[in-house]
């Protein structure tokens, strides 16, 4: 160990010794000495009594101390739970992955209950063989594990005309990201047989909703999956168990769950989420449609507006996440003066094409306030623009694709709070 931890260093002193000695010291140099703190001179409860049993908890869930890591809701977007939103708490979590459990929730018709051995898919239409599986059918195919983001067109939607709501869990939750076990749906689709004149899929959920999107065969036929696991087990109920329909880096709205048909035909069926739902109405009255793609958007999750800084200046660390629905994220920039200074921040974790990745960016705080936005690039080379380009160009009638740069303000205390800067 270096001389660093020498308790008679100076703060200051020490962090410049620290940034040149790297990394590893730079960690440990946020600790202190023993002296005076009985959290660690002396022991403590849970050291002296025997804990539960290996029967107690044949389902874990996570510590009572982590009680406030959970989905939230916004009372004003919430008319009636049933059709409704909540949103993953992403200044809570880390890595790349979202635990099920924490996993957003949008429902048109509340959450289908499905007994796994009544269900069905059924494959109809433009096919020479029209197919009904049971889950056991579908068992027989050949699987396979990608990660993928689900991100609902809407998120950021509330802030198109301004900084709206405090809370990356609120702007930015309408996002998870997870392994996937599932089959390539061009194996159903080609055991039903395409005709030659099969163009499109229509997608059925069995909730109330039946919800239904139509989607270019060429989509269907290239990555698209049947998926039956989340992150290794079965999928939540919440997220459509048994079956849903993993459309990778496209508008979370296609991603159908309970997934009970699919019928195959020669052109889009104009269904209510892509006519009056999920198309964008720009300035001179001409709405975008079939806006599939999920544009490159990443945030700073931490520090943010419900994760203020608690240990004062010195070392501190920004993390935050970002991704593509057109491929991976080879780069993120990192700024803490509002865009006059950009910083390429330190990616970490797997990087895997249309999947969240995690940057970090560490830096010395002297105490004063920041203004904190981080910029994604994608593989394709395209860079998130500022909230302020993508009004020029779509005007102030959009609720989806809101993909522009995210501020944070973060004053002396280390509080943040969600503004813009122009
Ligand atoms: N599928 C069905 N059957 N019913 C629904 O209400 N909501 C859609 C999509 N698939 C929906 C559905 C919308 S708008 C989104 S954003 C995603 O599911 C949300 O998926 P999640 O609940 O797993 O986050
Ligand atoms: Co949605």
């Amino acid at each position: 160990m270096s001389k660093d931890h020498k308790a008679t260093t100076s703060r200051r002193g020490f962090l410049k010794s620290a940034v040149a000695a790297g990394g590893a010291t730079l960690a440990a140099g946020a600790a202190r000495g023993a002296e005076g703190d009985p959290a660690i001179l002396e022991l403590q409860e849970w050291n002296q009594v025997l804990g539960d049993g290996v029967d107690a908890r044949p389902y874990g869930t996570p510590s009572q101390y982590e009680a406030h890591v959970k989905r939230r809701s916004v009372e004003w977007l919430t008319a009636d739970p049933i059709s409704s939103v909540n949103f993953t708490p992403l200044h809570e979590l880390d890595g790349i992955i979202t635990p099920n459990g924490v996993c957003f929730e949008r429902h048109h018709g509340g959450i289908a209950e499905i007994d796994p051995a009544q269900h069905r898919l059924m494959i109809n239409g433009l096919v020479e063989q029209e197919l009904v599986f049971t889950m056991q059918d579908l068992m027989r195919y050949p699987r396979d594990n990608r990660v993928y983001f689900l991100e609902c067109a809407a998120n950021s939607g509330m802030e198109w005309r301004g900084a709206q709501l405090n809370g990356c869990q609120f702007t930015h939750g309408m996002i998870h990201n997870v392994m996937y076990t599932g089959i390539p749906l061009r194996y159903i689709l080609e055991t039903a047989g395409l005709k030659t004149n099969a163009k499109w899929i229509l997608p059925e959920g069995a909730d109330a909703s039946g919800m239904t999107r139509s989607i270019p065969i060429e989509k269907a036929l290239d990555d698209c999956m049947v998926a039956f696991k989340m992150n290794g087990e079965a999928l939540r109920p919440e997220q459509g168990y048994p079956l849903r329909l993993v459309v990778p880096g496209w508008e979370g709205n296609m991603w159908i769950k309970w997934l009970r048909r699919i019928e195959v035909g020669d052109e889009p069926w104009h269904h209510r989420e892509e006519t009056s739902k999920y198309t964008d109405l720009l300035e001179n009255g001409q709405a975008r449609r079939f806006t599939w793609e999920m544009d490159a958007k990443s945030v700073i999750t931490n520090p943010s507006p419900q994760a203020p800084i608690l240990h004062g200046p010195g070392r501190t660390t920004i993390t935050g996440v970002a991704w593509s629905g057109r491929g991976s994220i080879p780069r993120v920039d990192v700024t803490i003066d509002g865009g006059k200074n950009w910083h390429a921040a330190r990616m970490s974790g797997p990087s895997f094409d249309k999947s969240m990745h995690r940057f970090y960016y560490e830096f010395d705080w002297d105490g004063s306030p920041l203004l904190l936005q981080s910029r994604a690039h994608d593989s394709t080379g395209y860079v998130q623009p500022t909230k302020n380009q993508l009004r020029e160009w779509r005007g102030l009638n959009s609720i989806y694709h809101n993909n522009g740069i995210q501020t944070w303000y973060v004053n002396e205390q280390g509080i943040a709070e969600n503004v813009e800067v122009s």
